[in-house]
């Protein structure tokens, strides 16, 4: 049973050498130097070329080499019936945790201000928000979106969060479905996208869902760039509705030279490095989930097709 390596935007050697190292008696190729078609069984994706997996006809697993499946569902010529999995890491989560507290307090504490002053010479203290006056409103209560509420409540933010099914989890204001989503908005003076690509969530970040927050509040999207309507940001900006934004996913990555965002003076933004991933680190989630396929065995961490995460 082949695994096959398929994601040409990565550097395929580091993820090779711990695949190799941690799955010696595996059988790993790297795209496009594949081998047999009809023995690849088992494919390792980030961003594969769409329609490429037809080629292979005994796939019995896809596994996405990240958190998001966004990139392999967008593909019309997935075949039917393999499963399809996801990444699933305390480090990477934790990383997120990290970025999210630090965007957070980026705009609380006002570095980025401080930092354009200190270019111009200017000492112009300003008081910073408190936490305790910050409500954060988290859209997306899984993996993620728990542990980020769990280090801000740490940090003495109120806390909400939005989901698709209710939730119960301590010290966090709980809103779930369409019907909670106004009431949820309303309190979110920071808000923070940490919801999976979903054709119900795709551009949810448009203009009438900033209308709905509080004015001058401020977002962090560091879940998928197709989340916002960057235009519609833009416009909230300028007309003073959101004060401004975080973002570390944009609908084109790399973002194109000359794009609004760089170089707007309300608008930080990073290259996608929210939660990478490392290799070493997943590889025995991976091998373990290849043995288990190999074995006749359902692999774990598998997405829901009907639900689309
Ligand atoms: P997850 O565990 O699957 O959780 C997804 C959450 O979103 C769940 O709480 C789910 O609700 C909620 N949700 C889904 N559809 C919804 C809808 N229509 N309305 C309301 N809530 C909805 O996902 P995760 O592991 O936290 O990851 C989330 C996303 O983060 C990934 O898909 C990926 O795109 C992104 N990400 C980005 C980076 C980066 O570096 N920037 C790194 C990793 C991941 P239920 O709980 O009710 O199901
Ligand atoms: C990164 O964006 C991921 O989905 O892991």
């Amino acid at each position: 049973m082949t695994m096959l390596f398929m994601a040409p935007k990565l550097k395929a050697s580091s993820w090779v050498s711990h695949l190799r190292e941690q799955g010696p008696d595996i059988d790993l190729r790297v795209w496009p130097d594949d081998g047999p078609r009809e023995e690849v069984e088992f494919i390792l994706s980030w961003k594969h070329p769409l329609g490429e997996f037809r080629n292979y006809p005994n796939l019995k697993c896809i596994a996405s080499l990240g958190f998001g499946v966004d990139h392999i569902l967008r593909d019309p010529e997935l075949p039917p019936g393999v499963p399809v999995t996801r990444l699933v890491d305390a480090a990477m989560t934790r990383a997120m945790s990290e970025y999210v507290l630090a965007a957070v307090l980026n705009h609380t504490r006002g570095f980025t201000r401080f930092l354009r002053d200190q270019g111009r010479g200017v000492w112009q203290p300003r008081v910073p928000l408190h936490p305790s006056e910050v409500r954060v409103g988290i859209m997306g209560m899984g993996t993620l979106g728990r542990d980020a509420a769990g280090t801000l409540l740490s940090q003495g933010f109120p806390v909400a969060g939005w989901s698709r099914t209710p939730k119960q989890i301590e010290g966090v204001a709980a809103f779930a479905g369409p019907e909670g989503l106004d009431p949820f908005l309303t309190r979110s003076d920071i808000l923070v996208c940490l919801l999976p690509l979903t054709p119900a969530t795709r551009e949810i970040l448009d203009r009438q869902l900033f209308a709905r927050l509080p004015a001058g509040a401020y977002l962090i999207n560091a879940a998928r760039g197709d989340h916002l309507v960057e235009e519609d940001l833009l416009a909230a900006i300028s007309g003073g509705r959101l004060s401004g934004a975080c973002l570390d996913v944009f609908r084109t990555e790399p973002l194109p030279a000359g794009h609004p965002f760089w170089g707007h003076p309300r608008i930080v933004v990073t290259p996608h490095i929210a939660s990478l991933t490392y290799p070493g680190a997943v590889a025995p989630q991976i091998i373990a989930n290849y043995h288990r396929v190999r074995a006749g065995q359902a692999p774990l961490n598998a997405i829901d097709f009907e639900k689309g995460y």
